[in-house]
């Protein structure tokens, strides 16, 4: 049986930049969930879904749309692709439009069983760590480490804010970063099937007060204790 890692926690906590490292300090695959339902949600935008309605307007239509999506996830020089419907879309999804519509089309089941049965393919065929919003609670119930990482609202929209403006976004705004993050939040703990939640098994990472280096030791710490125990 394989060993997995799952790392959860709220958008912005640092889970993808921590991950990545863990993954490369084992020798494991990382999987970031995250860009799979950012994938369906770019998918749906192309297909006209006008994520400005309320998601039961639009729940059958993107439950009929999970029929037409196909999605592979693909490791070229060890860096995650996604491909949907035989398009690399890696470079499309990290935009804010698709940030809402994948928390959007991430409460629909249907879209989610879809997602999660490839998530656990490649769990049963790797040593992995995934992050996401699930991974320890719904999708990986049996991992071997699980952590729950998170920050506060304010600290973790400082980080993103800082990053899109690093990446040469120059229009964004730190209260439009804040209100996005505040509307996933909310958005993704409150549905009903597998909401955003600390599994009663996982670790707790607080890293409000911690510089990057501080949370990777710590995240580092708590891995290792479990994985080499
Ligand atoms: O991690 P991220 O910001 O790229 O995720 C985008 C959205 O996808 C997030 O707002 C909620 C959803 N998501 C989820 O519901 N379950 C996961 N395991 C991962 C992401």
């Amino acid at each position: 049986m394989n060993r997995n890692i799952a790392i959860d926690g709220p958008s912005g906590a640092g889970k993808s930049t921590l991950a990545k490292k863990i993954a490369k300090k084992f020798g494991y695959i990382y999987l970031d969930t995250g860009a799979m339902y950012r994938a369906f949600g770019l998918f749906a935008i192309e297909n006209g879904v006008d994520f400005t309605l309320p998601v039961e307007d639009n729940k059958k239509v993107l439950e009929a749309l999970t029929d037409n999506f196909t999605l592979d996830v693909i490791y070229e020089d060890g860096n995650q692709q996604v491909y949907a419907n035989g398009k690399n879309v890696t470079g499309l999804i990290r935009t804010p439009e698709v940030s809402i519509a994948a928390s959007k089309v991430a409460v629909i089941p249907k879209v989610r069983l879809k997602l999660v049965e490839i998530q656990r393919n490649i769990a049963s065929k790797n040593n992995v760590v995934m992050d996401g919003r699930d991974i320890g609670s719904y999708v990986l119930p049996d991992a071997a480490v699980k952590v729950f990482l998170t920050a506060s609202v304010e600290v973790r929209a400082q980080r993103r804010y800082e990053e899109l403006r690093e990446k040469g976004n120059a229009q964004v705004t730190y209260n439009e970063v804040l209100s996005d993050m505040k509307f996933r939040d909310a958005n993704d703990s409150s549905r009903e099937f597998a909401p955003l939640k600390q599994a009663a098994d996982a670790v707790l990472l607080d890293t409000s007060d911690m510089t990057e280096d501080e949370s990777e030791t710590a995240l580092m710490e708590i891995v290792k204790s479990r994985i080499e125990e």
